[in-house]
């Protein structure tokens, strides 16, 4: 095992990188184009290490059943791996078991907060606040309802000298709002929103604040009683967790608030031919087979994460690692990096554009040395707009990636460059 570099080209590499890379088989394969694999795309989708990937198997292969439903042994150890999962993630973000609703995704639980929350206590002209810095999965679900219901949707811009939020329009919008959506860390700039300041502001208006935190759980530790939002949707898949599993954190008076959303089986505690009682807490949004495998594989990367991972050290490792990426790739003729990824509050993410290489042609050029990155408008188009682009190529970073791949990469961007501009 290498011991940690102190330093490259400047970058303090806090983390002892090659002993953190071990644990991810997939960093280790080598493309079709006999390139090896550096991947760049991790706000997409983060890689697992081989603990969830085994965690997961062994389910499967052991005791896979029905949870909940039956008194047998496998339906007994797959009831307990199910809710001792649940217990572990609440308490890794800073809550407890019942104030974690299981969702399929990060965007089912906005969706939650949108159809089992708002469509429960907003009614015509009661105002929900968004921003244009938002995924889609924050923003459409309010204009859904808002056609429902008449609601009143009001976005706050962005600053687009700094590519922050601007405060001082949020703090406008928010008069009178009931609910204020906020993006924890953008998906598409990297900048970490002061959402602390948003929930103040929010809280002194009497509104209730919903955060999205897919982007902002993969980089810092969530404290979420702390905290104080009212919701928080996480998505396990960007955080070294399986696909098809996030969670809804809701706090005790929001959720005693919400009614049922998706309706069936599960979530009942009577059910006649003229009306069905609905059981109590989180048990009244987990309709369906549960997603026991991805639940068993999610518990195994917080656990993974809480003993592997120093989030300040990685953090710093991120941030130096992406920092330089974006001052490098300034000096690239042509390239355009967009927002502020040196900056403090910045997380990971560099989205950039060549002025006369299409970004779609460029995502596959870089693809031809082996290197993943994003390419599109990211799932937020408003934002897209506002920066008065269509799509950008995105290179996303995450505590695995190490200094010879963002120099590697900037080396075969510039030659890219060279020869197809
Ligand atoms: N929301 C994910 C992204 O930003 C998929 O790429």
């Amino acid at each position: 095992m290498s011991p940690p570099s102190p330093s490259v080209r400047g970058v303090t590499i806090a983390l002892d990188v090659e002993e953190i890379r071990s644990h991810f088989p997939i960093l280790h394969r080598i493309l079709p184009n006999g390139k090896p694999l550096v991947y760049f795309d991790n706000a997409a989708t983060s890689q697992k290490p081989l603990v969830v990937i085994d965690a997961m198997s062994d389910f499967y292969k052991q005791y896979h059943a029905n949870a909940h439903r039956a008194n047998h042994t496998l339906a007994d150890e797959s009831t307990a791996a199910l809710e001792s999962a649940r217990d572990r993630i609440a308490t890794f973000f800073g809550t407890n078991e019942n104030q974690m609703i299981y969702t399929g995704s990060a965007t089912e639980a906005m969706n939650l907060v949108a159809y089992g929350w708002a469509r429960y206590n907003l009614e015509e002209g009661d105002v929900v606040v968004t921003t244009e810095m938002e995924h889609h999965a924050n923003i459409v679900p309010w204009q859904e309802l808002s056609k429902e219901r008449g609601i009143e949707l009001r976005f706050v811009p962005i600053d687009t000298d700094k590519f922050t939020l601007d405060y001082d329009a949020m703090e406008v919008a928010i008069q009178g709002a009931s609910l204020v959506c906020v993006g924890h860390v953008s998906n598409v700039l990297g900048v970490r929103n002061e959402i602390e300041r948003v929930i103040e502001m929010a809280h002194s208006e009497g509104a209730r604040v919903a955060l999205d935190s897919a982007q902002g759980a993969p980089h810092e530790r969530i404290n979420f009683d702390e905290l104080g939002a009212d919701f928080c949707s996480i998505a396990a898949h960007k955080m070294a967790g399986p696909t098809g599993i996030g969670c809804l954190l809701v706090r005790p008076e929001a959720l005693s608030e919400m009614g049922p959303f998706l309706t069936g089986g599960s979530i009942v505690k009577r059910v006649s031919k003229e009306d069905t009682l609905f059981q109590d807490g989180y048990a009244m949004f987990e309709t369906g087979t549960p997603r026991m495998a991805e639940a068993i594989g999610w518990h195994a990367a917080v656990d993974w994460l809480e003993e592997n991972i120093d989030f300040d050290e990685a953090h710093e490792h991120v941030h130096g690692i992406a920092s330089w990426m974006a001052s490098e790739m300034r000096e690239i003729p042509g390239i355009t990096v967009f927002g502020n990824p040196e900056m403090e509050e910045a997380i990971g993410v560099v989205s950039f554009l060549h002025d006369t290489i299409q970004a779609q042609d460029l995502g596959y050029l870089l693809d031809a040395g082996g290197f993943a990155v994003r390419t599109g408008h990211h799932c937020a188009q408003p934002l897209m707009e506002a920066m008065g682009v269509g799509s950008t190529n995105r290179a996303s970073v995450w505590f695995y990636n190490t200094m010879e791949e963002a120099e590697a990469f900037v080396s075969h961007l510039r030659n890219v460059v060279e020869r197809f501009s």
